[in-house]
């Protein structure tokens, strides 16, 4: 998902705002894939034998926020300014975005957006 700083005095990066929400994101994308997901965690270093098909969303995110964290990335949207209270406007701004959001694995709702959006307000 892509945004501007809150304040729109600068313009967050592009990659910023990918990663943030990816946690949320591959959390939701992962029913409809988990083998790809499990696979994604695999190259970023967690162990999978054993895994759970059924966990590898959480095995995902979790190996991204730690990964975040280790970086000391912003963390969330909460650090660009945002709140609960964009959410709103955020979700509309997402909406016609479907070069992006046609890709997904799993078809979404202005409601998943909002749970999107509302669980990367922060990662770690
Ligand atoms: C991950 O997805 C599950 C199932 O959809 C959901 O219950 C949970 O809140 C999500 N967790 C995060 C941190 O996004």
């Amino acid at each position: 998902m892509q945004m501007c700083t809150k304040n729109n005095e600068n313009h967050t990066p592009h990659g910023l705002s990918v990663i943030v929400s990816a946690p949320a994101v591959f959390n939701f994308t992962a029913p409809a894939c988990p083998e790809r997901h499990l696979q994604a965690a695999e190259f970023l270093g967690v162990d999978i034998t054993n895994k759970r098909k059924e966990d590898a969303g959480p095995i995902l995110s979790d190996r991204l926020r730690q990964i975040m964290q280790d970086l000391e990335m912003p963390d969330g949207l909460a650090a660009f300014g945002y709140t609960s209270a964009d959410i709103p406007a955020l979700v509309k701004g997402t909406l016609p975005q479907h070069r992006v959001n046609k890709l997904s694995p799993r078809p979404q709702t202005e409601d998943d957006f909002a749970m999107l959006f509302e669980n990367s307000m922060k990662n770690y």
